[in-house]
């Protein structure tokens, strides 16, 4: 009886385990979207991110340190120079040693910071020998997408708009206020350049999973560029206030394999065969190079 109790607790064990690290998997690798009372990072998708979570990390730990040591500083003083501790007061203006020790000892650290923070900032500057190049367009109220990379014969190019999905048309399972009728679809393991403009007002491009944040000004070419590292799709925002709007601008990238990235590039260009066969050729010689 016991035994097959025991069973019984274990196979429920076993059970919850699996059905957890199945919803873990689920929540974490296929939606990159902002969850309901989330107070850390988003998982990131390029090295950018997982650069700007870690240095966040370090700088975390070096906060910490200093937090703690002057709390401690503060409440040792309160204690110590208190009224009834001290019924003769001290006469001491100050000392050199200490205001040195204390000017001194930040000024090092910053710099011991900056090291790392410079390092990040300028390959979050690099662009990469782009394989593929995407044209974001800040509008009031939606984004415009160009892939001028490509056309077929007669011309034909990629663009289309992209506009935020209404609370009445959502399907069951779409994200509200994130989801768009066109997502962009780029390559994963590519070197991506994306450059963003806007035709009214200032706009902002933003991803969190993907470590960017890049202002769309009217009459200027701004650049960033990414390295998706696994296919799936993230959600973003526009995130410059752009007016009444503008929390109805959302981003959705579809990250997806460069073999099913070059196909979806052949039916919209609706390109002939041989063509595609180039599109296959150029691509493979763009990833060896990458
Ligand atoms: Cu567009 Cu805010």
């Amino acid at each position: 009886m016991r035994k097959t109790q025991q069973q019984a607790l274990q196979t429920t064990y076993i059970f919850f385990i699996y059905t957890y690290i199945y919803f873990t998997i689920c929540n974490f690798s296929f939606l990159d979207y902002a969850h309901q009372w989330q107070i850390s990072f988003q998982d990131p998708a390029t090295p950018i991110m997982e650069g700007i979570i870690a240095l966040h990390h370090d700088l975390m730990f070096v906060l910490s340190i200093i937090g703690a040591s002057v709390i401690w500083l503060l409440l040792r003083t309160a204690y110590l120079f208190y009224h009834k501790n001290n019924l003769i007061p001290s006469t001491i203006s100050h000392g050199t040693t200490i205001e040195i020790v204390w000017t001194v000892t930040p000024s090092i650290i910053l710099m011991v910071i900056a090291i790392p923070s410079f390092a990040l900032l300028y390959s979050i500057d690099e662009i990469i020998d782009p394989a593929v190049t995407l044209k974001a367009i800040g509008h009031q109220w939606y984004w415009s997408y160009e892939y001028s990379d490509y056309s077929n014969i007669e011309g034909k190019s990629i663009n289309f708009d992209s506009y935020m999905i209404n609370d009445d048309d959502l399907q069951k399972g779409q994200l509200r206020l994130l989801e768009v009728d066109n997502r962009v679809i780029l390559p994963s393991n590519t070197h991506i350049r994306v450059l963003i403009t806007a035709t009214d007002v200032l706009h902002s491009w933003a991803i969190p999973s993907l470590g960017i944040k890049m202002d769309a000004c009217p009459g200027r070419l701004n650049q960033v560029s990414m390295f998706i590292k696994r296919n799936g799709v993230f959600y973003g925002q526009c995130s410059e206030i752009c007016g009444i709007q503008h929390g109805f601008m959302p981003i959705v990238v579809e990250a997806i394999l460069v073999e099913n990235y070059i196909k979806w590039v052949a039916v919209q260009t609706e390109c002939k065969n041989w063509l595609l066969s180039k599109f296959v050729v150029l691509v493979e010689k763009q990833t060896e190079l990458a």
